[in-house]
């Protein structure tokens, strides 16, 4: 993790918890995920390099990768003291130029980012396979519609979505529904799948027109 082998982590004082290394994205992940992102930003020719959010950072390794990728700020949210103590503790003794806040992120507030990093706890909504993007916590469509809304103006941002190795056309369709899916990109180690991100563009104009 942060691009470290194990022992280099050791030795540095970081500690990761149990629940961290099971929940959070490797590596090889964070990597792909963070080109794809940023390959997408590029594409909308939107200019000067946007700042990076996390709305549910963990390890914050995702949000490392994709900000330090992009060459801006990364802020990152995480609500469980625990997990936030351990990360804030692991950030400052890599020295890791990334913002980590003990709170939620508050969608109608003052930070508008060019790039979401969107990977919820997934709760029952994952039966092991696949993932009913309607059930975790919160659901994603919701999360995707609340940050279309506050785009401004003819505004919009990239968001990149977290999603077991099986997507299925249910998920895909219960995404397409509130945001434009840009692209779809499975990620593992030496080229296995183990994961999936959906790197999709939100809107204010789609946010308004999807249903309720
Ligand atoms: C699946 S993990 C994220 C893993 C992360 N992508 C990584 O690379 O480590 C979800 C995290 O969101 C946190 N969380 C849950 N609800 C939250 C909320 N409303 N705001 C911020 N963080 C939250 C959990 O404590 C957990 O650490």
């Amino acid at each position: 993790m942060y691009g470290h082998c194990i022992d280099n982590l050791i030795d540095a004082g970081a500690r990761i918890l149990g629940r961290t290394l099971v929940e959070c994205c490797s590596d090889a992940e964070a990597s792909a995920a963070a080109r794809a992102a940023m390959s997408a930003w590029g594409s909308m020719d939107m200019g000067s390099a946007p700042v990076i959010v996390d709305l549910f950072a963990g390890s914050a390794n995702l949000l490392h990768h994709v900000s330090h990728h992009a060459g801006v700020r990364g802020l990152g949210f995480e609500t469980t003291r625990e997990v936030y103590d351990a990360t804030a503790r692991n950030l400052r003794v890599l020295g890791l130029d990334v913002e980590l806040l003990p709170r939620s992120f508050d969608v109608s507030g003052p930070i508008n980012a060019g790039v979401y990093l969107l990977d919820p706890p997934w709760g029952s909504a994952f039966d092991g396979v696949d993932l009913d993007v309607s059930n975790t916590i919160p659901p994603i469509p919701r999360l995707l519609r609340s940050l279309g809304s506050a785009q401004r103006g003819d505004s919009h941002s990239i968001v990149v979505v977290k999603m077991p190795s099986v997507v299925s056309g249910a998920a895909m369709s219960a995404v397409a529904r509130v945001a434009s899916i840009v692209d779809l990109v499975y990620s593992g180690v030496d080229g296995s799948r183990e994961s999936a991100f959906l790197i999709v563009k939100v809107s204010a104009e789609q946010a308004k027109a999807s249903p309720l």
